[in-house]
Order: C-alpha cells, then sequence, then structure tokens
C-alpha cells in the first residue's frame, strides 16, 4: 500500500531524515516513534506530499506522487500536528470548508460532513462554534477533517497531544474503528503505551535515522531480558538468589524487599525451571506474576537515552 524508500531530507547543514525505508500494509498500523526533533513530522509531510525529499521516493500503490494534483495523492489523509481550525466557525462549516479543499461537492459533502462527525462522536455539537470546544474536542474534530475524502491511508501527526485521557480514549478508539474498516494508519506519537495498543509494527527514529523496525514482540527481542518473573517469597530472610543464574533462560536474578525478581529471556521455557528450582530448594511462595519491559526500555537499550526528553 504504502512504501517509504530510502527518504532523505536537510534543512541547510542539519540532516533532519537520513534515509528513512519502511512499508505499511492495508488495515496495517505504524507507530512512528522518535524523540523530539527526530524527523518525524519532516518524514510525515514528505509522505503527504507536503515537503519533497532530497533523495528516495514514496510509493502509493506502487506509484509516485509527482504533482499536488495527483490522484494518489487522495489516498492520502493528514492529522497535522498543529492543529488548522477556524474558532469563528462551527464545527460543520469548518469541515465544509476542508471537504471543498479536497474538490467534495453536493450531497456527498453532506454524508461525508455527517459521517465523519458520527465517527468522531461530535454530531451533537455540529453546530457549535470551534472556539466553545475543548482541547480534546478539537483534536477530534481534526481527526475528522482528515476524514471526509475517505482516504485509504491516515497520517496522524501526535493526535493526542494535550489531550486529556478521556478524549484520548474516544480518539483510540475512532482509530480503531478505522483500522477494522481496512485503512493504512500511519501514527506519530513519542508516547510508548500508546503505540503499544494500537500498532502492529513499530518504527523508530532517532536523529532522522532509522534505528528499529519491527513488531512490539519483535522489538521485545533485541532486550537482553524480555520478562521478569516476580515472586513473593514466603520466607526471603537469607535467600541467596546468586545459584538461580545457572539455571538455563535465567539472565537475572535478585532480591528486592521481599519479592524475588528473575529475568528469563523466553518465559516459557524460563518460568517451569525458575519454579521448579524453588520447590526442589524448599521455598515457599505466595504470588508470582510476570511483567514485560515496555518499549520505553527498548529505546534506552537501543540508544542508551530516554525517550521522552533525550535531544
Ligand atoms: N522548516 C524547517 N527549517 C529548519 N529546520 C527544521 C524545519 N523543520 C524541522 N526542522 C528541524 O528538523 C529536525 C526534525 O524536525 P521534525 O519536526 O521532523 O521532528 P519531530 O520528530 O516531528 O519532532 P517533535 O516531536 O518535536 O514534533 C529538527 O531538528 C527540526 O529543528
Ligand atoms: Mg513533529
Amino acid at each position: 500500500m504504502l512504501e517509504v524508500n530510502g527518504i532523505t531530507k536537510s534543512y541547510g547543514k542539519l540532516m533532519a531524515v537520513s534515509g528513512v525505508s519502511f512499508r505499511a500494509d492495508y488495515g496495517e498500523t505504524i507507530g512512528l516513534l522518535g524523540p523530539n526533533g527526530a524527523g518525524k513530522t519532516t518524514t510525515v509531510s514528505i509522505i503527504a506530499g507536503l515537503l519533497s525529499p532530497d533523495s528516495g521516493e514514496v510509493l502509493i500503490e506502487g506509484k509516485q506522487v509527482k504533482r499536488d494534483t495527483d490522484p494518489v495523492k487522495l489516498k492520502i489523509g493528514l492529522v497535522p500536528q498543529e492543529m488548522a481550525l477556524y474558532d469563528q466557525l462551527t464545527a460543520r462549516d469548518n469541515l465544509t470548508f476542508f471537504a471543498a479543499l479536497y474538490s467534495l461537492a453536493g450531497a456527498k459533502v453532506k454524508r461525508a460532513i455527517a459521517d465523519a462527525l458520527t465517527l468522531v462522536g461530535l454530531s451533537d455539537r455540529a453546530g457549535d462554534k470551534v472556539g466553545t470546544f475543548s482541547g480534546g474536542m478539537k483534536r477530534r474534530l481534526n481527526l475528522a477533517a482528515a476524514l471526509l475524502h475517505d482516504p485509504q491511508i491516515l497520517l496522524l501527526d501526535e493526535p493526542t497531544v494535550g489531550v486529556d485521557p478521556q478524549s484520548r480514549n474516544a480518539i483510540f478508539e475512532n482509530l480503531e474503528t478505522l483500522k477494522k474498516r481496512g485503512k493504512t494508519l500511519i501514527y506519530t506519537t513519542h508516547y510508548m503505551e500508546e503505540a503499544e495498543r494500537l500498532c502492529d509494527r513499530i518504527v523508530i527514529i532517532d536523529h532522522g535515522k532509522l534505528i528499529a523496525n519491527d513488531t512490539l514482540q519483535g522489538l521485545h527481542k533485541l532486550l537482553p531480558v524480555t520478562n521478569v518473573i516476580a515472586v513473593e517469597l514466603d520466607h526471603a530472610d537469607g535467600f541467596k538468589p546468586e545459584p538461580m543464574l545457572a539455571l538455563p533462560e535465567v539472565k537475572s536474578a535478585e532480591l528486592d524487599q521481599g519479592t524475588l525478581r528473575v529475568g528469563v529471556h523466553d518465559l516459557s521455557r524460563g518460568a517451569p525451571g525458575v519454579l521448579r528450582w524453588l520447590a526442589e530448594n524448599g521455598h515457599s511462595y505466595n504470588h508470582v506474576s510476570s511483567e514485560q519491559p515496555n518499549l520505553e526500555t527498548v529505546f534506552l537499550t537501543l540508544t542508551g537515552r530516554s525517550l521522552r526528553d533525550s535531544r
């Protein structure tokens, strides 16, 4: 559906995007992750055809988007990072304006506007001025504006920034609905938990370069320890975790306030041995759980820096 091949873009001496490639299929959601200034918006703008790359190309259904009037371009809907709405106009009038930009006309427009408002849950506020909307409602209207021409690919550039948890959830539900309809979503964010919830594949960029492109599971495999088994021991006094390091699959073992934490690479291969060892050595316990490190840890492992505040 969408193919990004080695795109590069510099601003003067600054290499904003450098040789980034990835693909996205029908019904697939790709998370585009990276810290501030990583090159996410530049990448999205190139895919949307708003910026031309210095080198590389973007193919949509195998075709390159060349000019502004190219019909292939209509396959794309962009939800920009900076919202573009008119406070003095009603929600419906804002959407009418965007529909005109996409050259939609006649009865089609009314239907498209009604459908988009229903999807984002703003039908009952259609006649209200956008100036009276909350930040979350504006974000949802921003999403509706990108959906009017029913694009196959939706580019979302940090669509939940400054949005309260309730509206964020509403946006997620809208996106899950679109995904079920087979849309291709490119979701830009620096919130790990969002990417973990929504995305089938994760592309991580840092300083303009692609540093990972994999499924969530695949990314977890990059970590030295992919699961932690936490065991609350009945009698932790004097317990020595070190001998456990000799067990297969066990990468780390430490005692933390009565809880034994054992890092294993593969949970299904590592856990039985760990529990058997505890039983054979007479250690009883009252609670066992497993924890997976999150994408934040993946990013930290790949770059040595934290995602939220690194540059
Ligand atoms: N028009 C421009 N002129 C000069 N430099 C720019 C321009 N647009 C972006 N840059 C620079 O390119 C780099 C990548 O910017 P970009 O906006 O793509 O990052 P981003 O990943 O979207 O960041 P954020 O998370 O803050 O939105 C940054 O160093 C930025 O300062
Ligand atoms: Mg950006």
